[in-house]
């Protein structure tokens, strides 16, 4: 077992955030800070991003698009990770972003996100919500469906058109989760093929929206890339257009056998797709979310029991309320002691709420676990703070920034007057 923990100590996973190691103590270090450390200063749960790991996966997606054309807008899917520090980081970047709700617009305008480059999602928008997309701005919506078109034909000020892309559901299903699924012959998001026409033709005719191009987004953590080439071919039968917006969908690798395409093969392939099936001259825009937060981020939990029952149970202070993903998909997690890498233990790593169902890492294999250790868990980029949640009155985590040996708190941990100061 000392032989396999030696081993295993010589480098963490590659799902790590880029740049973690096994410091000269033997323990997990993100953005050069020592993860019990982090523990110790913030507290946990706690989210630990490394900001640098966000801004070399931007810079890919940026350089693998420049490589190919110099029309295009990479735009960051920021339901993934929603939190003021990160859209500034991303615009920093030159990435502007989606928003599908009030508080996603409100911090990326907090962000200084410029308006122009923010585009509005949502498969039921408000009259509110499109009225403050107006008035902030920004550069286009992706209608959804006929009400979208009502809407902002009341809303958009007379003499002003407001640029829109039509939601296309292409019929095509790539291997991911039915959940996460969206593009399907079958789904809730956008126009199907058969009443794509009726939509694309009462746009053009609007005088409040400007029709730019198709968009389509086929579903998340998809590790095939042809889909995304059939996807294209289905929108064909509905024109030509200058703009094309490919949604996202780049898979991650959450465990270390996990190999998602390269950034680099995606880009590729949908450029190639739009070149070869649509032709040349077109602006293409793309919103990657998981893809560009997903492995930039670990959760640090602290071990509250250990407990054999028929299996054994490890127990921490986060769960359901800080990763969803596991009980929503059944996605799948490594877990570590931050300062013992390896395993040697068999077990299941649980949350502290009230439903069986709360199991962050089903047969988890860690090194001898006990209270008071600290845990860390890789990959909760995505979707982690965005899903987090108050379940038993669980406090949301803080997200602290590391880099460089240095680490900020962007967003403190609730608190229980947060929770009281809604009551009316
Ligand atoms: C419209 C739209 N675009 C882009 C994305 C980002 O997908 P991913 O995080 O898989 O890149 C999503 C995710 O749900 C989405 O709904």
């Amino acid at each position: 077992m000392m032989l396999r923990r030696m081993l295993a100590a010589q480098q963490l996973s590659h799902v790590f955030p880029l740049g973690s190691r096994i410091n000269e103590r033997g323990r997990v270090e993100v953005g050069g800070c020592d993860t019990m450390e982090l523990a110790r200063e913030f507290g946990t749960p706690c989210f630990v991003v490394a900001p640098d790991d966000i801004r070399a996966r931007a810079r890919a997606f940026r350089e693998a698009f420049a490589a190919q054309t110099d029309d295009f807008e990479v735009i960051f899917a920021s339901k993934a990770f929603p939190c003021t520090a990160v859209y500034r980081l991303l615009w920093e970047e030159g990435i502007g972003c989606d928003v599908a709700g009030p508080g996603e617009l409100a911090m990326a305008l907090a962000a200084g996100v410029d308006p122009a480059r923010i585009h509005v999602h949502g498969n039921a928008k408000t009259r509110a919500e499109l009225a403050a997309a107006i008035d902030a701005g920004v550069g286009d919506v992706i209608v959804d469906n006929h009400r979208d078109l009502d809407l902002l034909e009341q809303l958009v000020p007379a003499g002003r058109r407001q640029p829109v892309f039509l939601r296309i559901a292409p019929g095509v299903s790539p291997e991911t989760h039915p959940a996460i699924s969206t593009g399907g012959p079958n789904t809730k998001f956008g126009f199907d093929l058969a009443h794509a026409p009726a939509a694309i033709e009462r746009a053009r005719a609007s005088r409040a929206v400007e029709l730019r191009g198709l968009h389509f987004h086929i579903g998340s953590q998809i590790l095939d890339l042809a889909p995304f080439r059939t996807a294209l071919e289905a929108l064909t039968a509905l024109g030509d257009f200058r703009e094309y917006n490919l949604g996202g969908g780049l898979g991650v690798a959450y465990g270390e056998h996990d190999r998602p395409p390269s950034i680099e093969d995606y880009v590729a392939a949908k450029l190639d797709a739009v070149a070869e099936i649509v032709g040349p001259g077109r602006r293409v825009l793309d919103e990657p979310g998981r893809a560009l937060v997903a492995n930039a981020c670990v959760t640090l939990y602290e071990v509250q029991s250990v407990k054999r029952n028929v299996d054994t149970y490890v127990a921490v202070d986060g769960g359901m309320s800080d990763n969803l993903r596991p009980m929503l998909y059944g996605a799948r997690y490594e877990a570590q002691v931050a300062d013992r890498i390896g395993g040697g233990t068999r077990c299941h790593l649980v949350g502290k709420h009230c439903e069986s169902g709360d199991i962050l890492v089903r047969d988890a294999d860690l090194a001898d676990p006990h209270p008071g250790d600290v845990l860390v868990v890789p990959v909760t980029g995505a979707y982690g703070h965005a899903m987090a949640n108050t379940y038993n009155g669980a406090l949301r985590p803080p997200v602290v920034f590391a880099s460089g040996g240095d680490a900020r708190l962007v967003v403190r941990r609730e608190t229980c007057d947060d929770l009281l100061v809604r009551d009316a």
